[in-house]
């Protein structure tokens, strides 16, 4: 399966802090908020990914990570000149997809949970049709959201809806099979001029081929979109790796874990962050798995 990071935008409700630097660079306590989406698409078993970006923004993401190959992934990157829309990453990373499935995950969004990496390695699996994720909120008009009947089958998907009929937010992490790639093509933009994730995931249910798997309660799913929630992001993280001594989004850890990359290669990645807790963080890791 490929994976793709939209991580373009212009953080208008972020200004004046997104004038000048990328939403995704921003920190999310210890590191760069794009690490948060990079670690669910690795904890996936993705390794060969496109990250599209702004043509001002995507240098910078660049040159914070590469190449991707120190981390045992493959990175290429392409520009999305306006924010056209979520679906418009099909588009762009058609090419990337070639003939596969393909996950599309947003550069803003944040996930952690006990297990989640198996609900996306079971999810990431043969997918047929796409696969959604669902989290309760207290703010489901804000979102895209789907309704699923007493079986648990998903049965309507609505984009910010005034009044909605659940309280499942769909989060921005998507499967699909390689159908996303026709449907995406065949898409007319919203009456906001975009083309819409909500738009492509209809086609789906109405072939019967989407399927919603909830996330939650044992799972934290939040996005960075506005002060406040940066703000609370930070502390969520914070608080906890405090009081665990763990590091959520770590992604050399991830790699090492996941065996893209081997403990020496780990300890090399961070030696050179040798002077942050972060980077002693890495180290230690590395040496605990030697
Ligand atoms: O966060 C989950 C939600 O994301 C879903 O529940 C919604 O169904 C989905 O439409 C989306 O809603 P948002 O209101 O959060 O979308 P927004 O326009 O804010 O874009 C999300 C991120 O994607 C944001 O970081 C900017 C980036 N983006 C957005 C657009 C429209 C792009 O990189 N390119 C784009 O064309």
């Amino acid at each position: 399966m490929k994976g793709i990071i939209l991580a373009g935008g212009r953080g208008t409700r972020l200004h004046p802090i997104t004038l000048a630097v990328s939403k995704q660079l921003l920190p999310v306590n210890d590191k760069p908020l794009i690490y948060y989406p990079l670690s669910a698409l690795m904890l996936s078993g993705i390794r060969d990914i496109l990250i599209i970006s702004t043509p001002v923004d995507l240098p910078q993401i660049h040159r914070l990570l590469g190449d991707g190959r120190q981390l045992g992934l493959s990175l290429s990157y392409a520009e999305q000149p306006e924010p056209r829309g979520l679906a418009e990453a099909f588009l762009i990373g058609a090419d990337h997809t070639g003939g596969d499935p393909v996950a599309l995950v947003l550069g803003d969004n944040i996930f952690h949970g006990h297990r989640f990496d198996d609900v996306l390695q079971e999810n990431a699996r043969d997918v047929e049709g796409c696969v959604l994720f669902g989290y309760p909120v207290t703010d489901p008009e804000r979102y895209g959201v789907g309704e699923t009947d007493r079986e648990g089958r998903l049965v309507s998907i609505e984009e910010k809806p005034a009044r909605p009929r659940s309280n499942r937010a769909i989060v921005g992490l998507y499967f699909y099979d390689n159908e996303v790639l026709d449907i995406a093509k065949n898409l007319r933009p919203s009456a906001r001029g975009e083309l819409e994730i909500s738009d492509v995931n209809r086609v789906y249910l109405e072939r019967g081929k989407a399927r919603l798997v909830d996330l939650g309660r044992g799972c934290a799913w939040l996005d960075a979109g506005t002060p406040a929630s940066l703000m609370q992001a930070g502390q969520y993280v914070s608080a906890l790796e405090a009081r665990q001594g763990v590091r959520i989004a770590c992604v050399e850890e991830v790699a090492l874990r996941m065996g893209f990359i081997d403990a020496e290669a780990c300890h090399r990645l961070g030696e050179r962050l040798a002077s942050s807790d972060y980077g002693r963080y890495v180290r230690a890791v590395a040496e605990e798995f030697r």
